[in-house]
């Protein structure tokens, strides 16, 4: 079986861009590969948040993970401070990259073009930590969403680098994004990507969201003037958005959807849309309520991080040896 990894950091409330960017990925690919996937909670303090706060989200974190259907039978599912190699190894990749290489990372660079005050230097050194993460485990597919390709493709630079620098030491891995759904974007603003800030609570719907204001959400979300429904993301961004939402909750392909709704209006086709979401988190959060109740997630992410310690341990040793370390 070939070897996948993904990550999604605790630092807000999980999105349905993330379920649709990411976690719906994650649960097609469990069957089929050797799947690591991990609360990336190192990641979370490159922003400010308190301890409380971290807590809550990894809790919910590896709630929603299980509640959307991830087997920890199947899936090697743990946190990733439970495994102190990634940030020895994330030490190592931050020494093989550039400050120029750095710069050019999107995240950095618009909150540094935004003017923002107090970014961490954790902020900027965050990629090479990423970097890490994947080649710890020889993954040699990461399922991401858009917003996340540049690091893995800044991952493939880095691995290349060490590997010519000392000798083969990393698989070269690859993102993989789905055809539908790899950028969701804001309800309220289409040319914006759905994200965990808190500025935009109309935009985003939160998977612990209250259905009902989900409903709401979704009935009030931004389309166009044209009045046709078609899948043009170019001049009807916000259809085109309701359109990918609903074919991947629904596994209908979107020109099926759009046959359907020949010569129909949007509001109809909002109340489908509406109806899929409501039902889709009363579900979702039925199995969350039973999870985070059960006292189990302590017991999957042990039984995880055994797992990923034994492997990521084999990998830093032999980094150690050929950097030097280890006399
Ligand atoms: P994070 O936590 O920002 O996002 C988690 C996943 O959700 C996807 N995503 C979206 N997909 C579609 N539409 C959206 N609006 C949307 N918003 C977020 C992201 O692309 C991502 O796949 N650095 C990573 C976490 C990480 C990681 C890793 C990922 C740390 N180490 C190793 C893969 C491999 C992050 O901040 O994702």
């Amino acid at each position: 079986m070939e070897t996948m990894l993904s990550a999604i950091k605790p630092t807000g409330r999980l999105h349905l861009g993330n379920y649709i960017g990411a976690i719906s990925q994650f649960i097609k690919y469990q069957d089929e590969y050797d799947l690591y996937i991990f609360i990336a909670n190192l990641h979370a303090i490159t922003v400010p948040i308190s301890a409380k706060e971290l807590r809550q989200n990894t809790k919910d974190l590896i709630a929603l993970y299980l509640a959307s259907g991830l087997d920890p039978e199947k899936v090697t599912l743990f946190l990733q401070s439970d495994v102190d190699a990634h940030a020895k190894l994330g030490w190592v990749m931050t020494c093989t990259s550039y400050v120029g290489e750095l710069q050019r990372m999107t995240q950095y660079k618009d909150k540094t073009a935004k003017g923002e005050t107090g970014i961490t230097a954790g902020l900027f050194t965050y990629p090479p930590l990423m970097a890490a993460d994947i080649l710890l485990y020889d993954a040699k597919y990461v399922p991401v969403g858009k917003d996340q390709t540049q690091h893995v493709e800044l991952t493939r630079d880095l691995a290349e680098r060490f590997n010519n620098r000392y000798s083969e030491t990393f698989v070269i891995p690859q993102p993989l994004t789905s055809t539908v759904g790899t950028k969701v974007y804001s309800l309220s603003d289409p040319t914006k990507k759905m994200s965990k800030s808190v500025t935009d609570p109309k935009g985003t719907i939160d998977l612990l969201d209250d259905p009902n204001v989900a409903r709401k959400k979704i009935m009030s979300a931004v389309t166009d003037s044209i009045g046709i429904i078609q899948y043009d993301p170019e001049n009807q961004p916000g259809l085109a958005n309701l359109l990918t939402i609903q074919s991947v909750l629904t596994k209908e392909p979107i020109e099926s959807i759009v046959a359907r709704y020949e010569g129909k209006g949007y509001g109809e086709l909002k109340k489908e849309i509406a109806q899929t979401v409501f039902d889709f988190l009363t579900d979702l959060q039925a199995k969350y309520k039973e999870i985070i109740t059960s006292g189990k997630l302590e017991e999957v992410l042990k039984q995880g991080a055994d797992k990923a310690n034994y492997i990521a341990n084999k990998k830093i040793r032999k980094v150690y040896k050929k950097v030097g370390f280890t006399l």
